[in-house]
Parts: structure tokens; sequence; C-alpha cells
């Protein structure tokens, strides 16, 4: 398998990530063969799923827009932000406020790198590599500690991400972390896959794939979401699809959405 000039030294090119199969389903480059071809056996088995990786981007943006605007928040810790691609949290929020603080944080070397390679120099965004299931290490990082004043309200981003943690007790603890070291008006933005209702065609084998890959998705339910929010209060409208988290006029017409988007905040000691 050829190796492309780009791939960080030391990365195992032949094993599949889930940061790189969405990269190419989302049309970047930043991917190997082995993430194409596991990549194109999940649109074979479910060809809207590209669509559904759209939306979740749209719900991203739409979130990131109502936490860097109403909700007045400057500082954004990105876990499981993946390849950097169109759309990326510090350009929407550089958008509304350019000084907005954002750390990009994920567990795979080549997001990682690429995050890096094109926050050089930047003044209020960077990119480290850690494990979202490690709150505490995370905010101890020294970049995490040098960009962001946990003592004042920050929004931390699960998009996309949660799933990819298998057990209800680790997910749960990470936001149950999150909500006892991050200060009150803090936020958290989710998305989440899920199999509530009645799933989309093709979507089980997608999962089978990804789990074949390395990539295991684990779907939740709603009420399970629910009870890993306790402490946190939901921003309306709830939880619902991410197509259905506060839709804007030019949001295309949107595909059955598997899966829910949500932001919750940490409410002010009564
Ligand atoms: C599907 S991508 C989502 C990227 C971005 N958040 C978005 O929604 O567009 C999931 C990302 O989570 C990362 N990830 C998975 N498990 C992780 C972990 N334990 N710690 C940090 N990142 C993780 C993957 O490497 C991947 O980049």
């Amino acid at each position: 398998m050829e190796r492309p000039g780009w791939a960080p030294p030391g990365v195992d090119i032949t094993t599949p990530t889930s940061s790189r199969i969405y990269d190419y389903m989302l049309g970047g480059s930043h991917n190997f063969a082995a993430d194409r071809a596991v990549a194109e056996q999940a649109i074979a088995a479910m060809p809207h799923l590209p669509a559904v990786l759209r939306e979740n981007r749209r719900f991203l943006g739409r979130a990131v827009r109502h936490l860097a605007g109403e909700a007045g928040i400057d500082q954004f810790l990105d876990l499981g932000s993946g390849i950097p691609t169109a759309g990326n949290v510090h350009e929407i929020t550089a958008g509304i406020n350019p000084e907005a603080r954002v750390v990009h944080v994920d567990i795979d070397p080549v997001a990682v790198a690429h995050s890096q390679a094109i926050l050089t120099g930047h003044p209020y965004a960077a990119a480290v590599a850690g494990d979202l299931r490690r709150v505490g290490d995370v905010l101890a990082h020294p970049v995490v500690a040098d960009l962001l004043d946990l003592d004042r309200p920050v929004a931390v981003l699960l998009v996309a991400a949660l799933h990819f943690v298998p057990d209800d007790a680790t997910a749960g603890a990470v936001l149950a972390d999150l909500r006892d070291a991050l200060a009150p008006g803090s936020h958290v933005a989710v998305s989440h896959a899920s199999d509530d209702g009645r799933p989309p065609a093709g979507l089980r084998d997608a999962q089978s794939i990804y789990a074949r890959a390395d990539s295991a998705v684990t779907m939740r339910s709603r009420e399970t979401l629910d009870a890993m929010l306790r402490g946190w209060e939901l921003v309306p409208p709830g939880i619902v699809a991410c197509p259905a988290w506060r839709p804007e006029p030019d949001d295309p017409p949107s595909a059955h959405f598997p899966g829910y988007g949500l932001v919750a905040r940490l409410p002010h000691p009564a």
C-alpha cells in the first residue's frame, strides 16, 4: 500500500480509523486506501450515509453559532474534532467573535497533525492529541490550560464522538466529569447515533462494517442520553433528531436522521 508523504511518521496506514472514514465520506483527502475501502462498503450498505454525515456537520455549525452568538460563549473545547474540513469550529467562531478561543482534541494522529498544520501561529486556536474518555487529562493539558480559562464558561463539543465510546458508564462519566469540572454557564453540544424508532435501511449493516473496522459505533436511545445528562439543563428544543435542532432557512431538506443532537448548559447554583 503506497504511503502518502503527508502521513505522520509511525501511523499505521493499513488500519482504518473513524476520523479518516468520515473524512473520505465528506469528500476530504486525508484518508488511506484502507479507510476508503471501509467507507465504500458502508456506503454500499447505506447509500445515504454521507448525507447523514453532512447533516451532522450542519448540526455542528448551528450549535456553534448558537453557542458563540446567543449563548455568548467565547471558549470552545472540541472533543473528537476530526480531520479539518469546511466549516471547522475555529472558523465558525471567528465569524462571530474573532477572539474566541478553540482547542481541538482528537485521538487520531492524522487528525491532530493536520489540525496543527493549519493552526500554526494561530493566536486563539490549537489542536492537541487526547482521549475524550480522560476528561481530567484533557483539561490539564498545558495547551488547554494556556488557551482556556476554566473558571469561566466553556462550550465542550462532543459531536459524532461519544458514540465511539462503547460502554454507557464511561460515556456517562465523560458528561459527569465535565459537569463537575466546568464553571456554571458552561455548555455541551452532543450529536449521537441512535436506532430509536424505525432505523433507516442499511443502518445495521453499516454499523457492522464499522465494527469490523475497529470503529464500532454504539447506538444509544434518547432515554439513555437523557439519563447521562444528570446535572445538565437542556437548551430548547432538547434532544431531537439533528436536522430538527434549530434548523435554519437555508438548510436543504433532510433525510431520516438516525441520531440525536442536543445542547445543554450547567445551571448556576441556586
Ligand atoms: C465522526 S468524527 C467527528 C468529527 C467532528 N466532531 C464532526 O462531527 O464533524 C469522530 C472523531 O472522534 C474521534 N475520536 C473517537 N474516539 C475518541 C477518543 N476516545 N478521544 C478523542 N477523539 C476520539 C475520532 O478520531 C474522530 O476524529
